[in-house]
């Protein structure tokens, strides 16, 4: 054989043995767990023969525990850039079978390589973890790596989108890379997410819980809202994540990628001018309003298990790729709680970092009143989302469809916090309150001089307090919105603002920063 011949030889040989990651049967005993290994993830996730491999070669350089007698290619992490749907991505899948995918310095470097990359050519970043997390015979040193790691999450963020998927176990300080990044997607049963794993519960505080119940998908997508989406399985993951990306921008310098539609942008609704209730204290479904208005009826959600009194979700609107916020009546009346303003804020302010407009569709009767509230500081929780809204200097349309009470009246776009164009129903009531509880402040004393009369005189100064605010002319009168329409004409509303917005430029204060409140 020739030098060279040689030479490949050898070549295809590493290579072989790095695709191999820890061998034969930790793939098999992967596979048995219902877990695809890092590669296979990859090829699901990324446009055929796209990838483009980094650092296959690297070997950790550890030497404690005699680790030095074991040292595979890749170091448990396989990184690189591809394309998806023709789109520039730089990727990493933690390799569980090498180590238990756990994180050592040279795997941090992998990482952070393809991070730097990332930044520097304006593309998303996914990160697919399947981690034991700091590999624990390097020490300070995978600390470090974890380190280096979030540092650069948070430089990037807000100028490349950073999506992290969780495919295997998420544990310790490393759920804190997530955490950081725009939108964290975990896999029902096989991954899991935690600060201290069930053991270390078990030991301080003496509760008894399983891995799923303390940190599985279901929980973090329902309860704490630290995943955005769970996925049934991995196939599912992966197929989401692309979707995700679709809607969204490359980076914080372009628009969101727009998309080709049959559907008219004149196209008229009558259902909607028939959809609120009559009755004020019914429900009706915004899910249907705004399947009335997007494109083909198609929205893609965000956190749809978590704070289902309010929705948040991509569409495009004659093309045009658009953030849709919508207040939920069916779901506690759409009312906004301490979880609603975390998750509309977070949203908010990932759309005016990647210049996606935002659309608001308000029926809210104010923020969740009681103990439990005021103690979890709905306050500076409500006032996350009054932040993103006011400092967002992306188009922002909103159309207020019934109730828009007190200060959440402020908070969801309104024409006070830069709102461009804000319109309502003529089913809208823009007020303080609501007309029962404003006459039981107003009239307290004359109902209790006369006890006898009371519904008289309440059901009177009701009449008398809906016919001057449950109607949307007073904020017409004042130029608080732009018009009143009628509602089978929403999309083409809208989508006629979203286009003459197109230019629009608008700056905030310099500042080193804002100091959100948190
Ligand atoms: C080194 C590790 C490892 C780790 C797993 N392995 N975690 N090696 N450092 N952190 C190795 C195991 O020794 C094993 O090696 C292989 O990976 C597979 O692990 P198993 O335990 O056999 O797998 P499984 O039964 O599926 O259990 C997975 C697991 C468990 C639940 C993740 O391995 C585990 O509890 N690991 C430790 C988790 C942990 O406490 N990590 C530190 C968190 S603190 P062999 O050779 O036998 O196959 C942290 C700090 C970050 O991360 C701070 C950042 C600020």
């Amino acid at each position: 054989m020739s030098i060279q011949k040689d030479n490949i030889a050898r070549l295809v040989e590493r290579r072989k043995e790095a695709r191999l990651g820890g061998g034969e049967k930790r793939i098999e005993a992967q596979h048995a767990k219902g877990k695809l290994t890092a590669r296979e993830r990859l090829a699901l996730l990324l446009d055929e023969g796209s990838f483009e491999e980094y650092d296959m070669f690297v070997q950790h350089r550890c030497t404690n525990f005699g680790m030095e007698n074991s040292r595979p290619y890749g170091d448990g992490v396989v990184t690189g850039q591809g394309t998806i749907g023709g789109r520039l991505v730089f990727v990493y899948a933690q390799d569980f079978t090498v180590s238990g995918g756990s994180l050592s310095k040279t795997m941090s470097e992998k990482i952070c390589k393809i991070m730097d990359m990332a930044l520097k050519l304006g593309a998303p970043v996914i990160g697919l973890n399947d981690s034991g997390g700091a590999r624990i015979q390097e020490g300070i040193d995978a600390l470090a790596g974890y380190g280096e790691i979030f540092e650069r999450n948070i430089l990037a963020s807000g100028v490349i989108p950073q999506i992290s998927g969780i495919f295997g176990p998420c544990a310790g300080g490393a759920v804190y890379s997530p955490a950081l990044t725009d939108f964290t997607l975990m896999v029902k049963n096989t991954s899991y997410m935690f600060l201290t794993g069930p053991g270390v519960v078990k030991t301080v505080t003496g509760e008894d819980v399983s891995s799923e119940e303390l940190g599985g998908a279901t929980v973090h997508a329902t309860k704490s809202g630290v995943a955005h989406f769970a996925a049934e399985n991995e196939q599912e993951g992966i197929e989401t994540i692309k979707r995700l990306l679709s809607y969204i921008p490359q980076n914080n310098m372009e628009l969101p990628p727009m998309r080709e539609t049959s559907d008219p942008i004149s196209r008229v609704s009558d259902k909607l001018n028939s959809i609120i209730p009559d009755n004020p204290n019914k429900a009706y479904d915004m899910y249907e309003v705004i399947a009335e208005i997007t494109d083909d009826g198609d929205f893609f959600e965000i956190h749809r298990d978590f704070a289902r009194n309010i929705i948040v979700g991509f569409a495009h609107m004659g093309g045009r790729g658009v953030g849709i916020v919508a207040n939920q009546p069916r779901m506690l009346a759409g009312v906004l709680d301490i979880n609603a303003s975390r998750k509309a804020a977070r949203f908010v302010r990932f759309c005016d970092a990647f210049n996606i407009p935002i659309i608001t569709l308000v029926d809210v009767p104010g923020f969740l009143p009681g103990t439990q509230q005021e103690y979890g500081a709905v306050i500076l929780n409500g006032a996350k989302l009054l932040y993103a809204y006011g400092e967002a200097t992306v188009p922002k349309i909103t159309v207020t469809l019934r109730k828009a009470y007190g200060g959440a009246y402020i908070v969801m776009s309104s024409k006070h916090l830069r709102g461009d164009v804000n319109y309502a129903w003529p089913s809208a009531e823009i007020a303080v309150m609501g007309a029962d509880g404003a006459v039981d402040v107003l009239y307290a004393k004359d109902i209790k001089a006369d006890p006898e009369h009371a519904e008289e005189i309440r059901n009177a100064k009701k009449e008398e307090y809906e016919e001057l605010f449950n109607n949307p002319y007073q904020a017409a009168e004042k130029g608080y919105i732009e018009d009143v329409i009628e509602p089978r004409n929403t999309r083409f509303r809208i989508i006629r603002a979203l286009c003459s917005m197109e230019g629009k430029k608008q700056d905030i204060p310099a500042k080193k920063h804002d100091n959100l409140p948190l």
